[in-house]
């Protein structure tokens, strides 16, 4: 498949953080492809994280819908000849306070989803399912890889679990050409404030306390939206030989605690408001109980999407932090509404309710 063959793409939850980074990313590399997003605008879509110049193209349609719609999403995808399929309930802490979205979303709308790629399997050539790294649970050794035992230690990973088994299945059963993508933690700008990243960077914005749950001791493995995005790209102009029916990890390969990406964060901070000659207050840490369900380390092994597809991450730690804190820093607006979505209660194992 050349690069240049026109393309008519579907991407479901495209108003989302890493949707509509994808979106932006290839309407701007591939002028001559169609798009159209469906998207629920959930509380974590956001109809502006689509640009104007987007939206006023002829090669993109929105469509305000439910991935659960049977009617709806088989009527777009015999329109198209690729879907890629983010939509998703996608917060953990949010998963143990109020479960049945996600099981609704993740795990049945997944279904509807892939069997209207099913239905439509003569015009589909690509189906990207993104899952994530949360299906694997707590690492049992120093990397994890496509093959590390799933062990989903929240709901949200469950449910997610439970999607990636579902397109597994029909590769196997029907042989749909599904590829499974499994990001670790991605951060970048559009990412919404009840995120790691984002919380900290606006907490210290707003000169407030940074959460941490338990000793902020637990690690995770961070990677720039964009080196996803370029990752999902050589996916989709892959010739079906290199990976169809295949289960990629996307990740750094490098995990950081919590307590380390909050004094990182702070550490920048107080750089860029000197270099604006803004005065810092530098923002405290305040410890909370552990989130119940929680991982203690995620590292990825990206070995097998580097071996067959060439990719690497372009974007280190510390650079796409200082681009993510210069977007916040530049787009109050976007997230000055979003504010009090942060914290959510959740109940402990000791049944006392805590905002997490
Ligand atoms: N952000 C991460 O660090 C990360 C890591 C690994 C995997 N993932 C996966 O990547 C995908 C996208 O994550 P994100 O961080 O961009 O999430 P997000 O919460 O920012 O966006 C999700 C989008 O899906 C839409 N949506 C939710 N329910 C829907 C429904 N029923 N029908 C239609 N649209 C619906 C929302 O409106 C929103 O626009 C998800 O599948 C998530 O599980 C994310």
């Amino acid at each position: 498949m050349s690069k240049q063959e026109k393309k008519n793409i579907l991407i479901t939850g495209g108003a989302g953080f890493i949707g509509s980074n994808t979106l932006e990313f290839l309407f701007k590399k591939y002028p001559n492809y169609n798009f159209i997003v469906l998207d629920a605008l959930t509380y974590a879509g956001d109809i502006k994280n689509i640009p104007d110049y987007i939206k006023e193209s002829k090669n993109f349609k929105f469509w305000y819908g439910d991935i659960r719609n049977t009617k709806l999403v088989e009527h777009l995808i015999s329109q198209v000849d690729t879907v890629i399929h983010f939509a998703a309930e996608t917060h953990v802490s949010r998963s143990i306070y109020d479960d049945a979205n996600f099981f609704e979303t993740d795990v049945m709308g997944t279904h509807r989803v892939t069997n209207a790629v099913l239905r439509n399997r003569e015009k589909i050539k690509r189906f990207i399912h993104i899952s994530t790294s949360e299906v694997y649970g707590t690492a049992l050794k120093k990397k994890m890889d496509e093959l590390h035992d799933l062990n989903p230690a929240s709901p949200y990973a469950a449910a997610k679990v439970g999607a990636d088994r579902l397109v597994y299945s029909y590769v196997n059963t029907y042989g749909i050409p599904a590829v499974i993508i499994r990001p670790f933690n991605m951060y970048g700008p559009k990412q919404h404030l009840e995120k790691l990243i984002p919380r900290f960077i606006t907490s210290c914005i707003l000169n407030e306390p940074l959460t941490i749950h338990g000793s902020g001791n637990s690690e995770r493995d961070f990677t720039y939206v964009e080196d996803l995005v370029r990752a999902i790209d050589l996916i989709l102009h892959a010739p079906d030989s290199k990976v169809k029916g295949e289960v990629f990890n996307v990740g750094s390969e490098k995990s950081i605690s919590i307590n380390k990406i909050a004094f990182i964060i702070t550490r920048l901070m107080k750089n860029i408001y000197k270099k604006h000659k803004i005065k810092y207050q530098q923002s405290t840490m305040n410890n909370i109980g552990d989130r119940p369900g929680q991982v203690f380390r995620h590292t990825a092994d990206a070995s097998k999407i580097k071996k067959i597809l060439g990719w690497k991450p372009a974007i280190v730690f510390e650079e796409g932090l200082e681009m993510t804190i210069n977007w916040y820093l530049e787009n109050k607006d976007w997230w000055q509404d979003k504010i009090w979505m942060r914290h959510v209660p959740v109940e402990t194992d000791k049944g006392k309710m805590e905002m997490h």
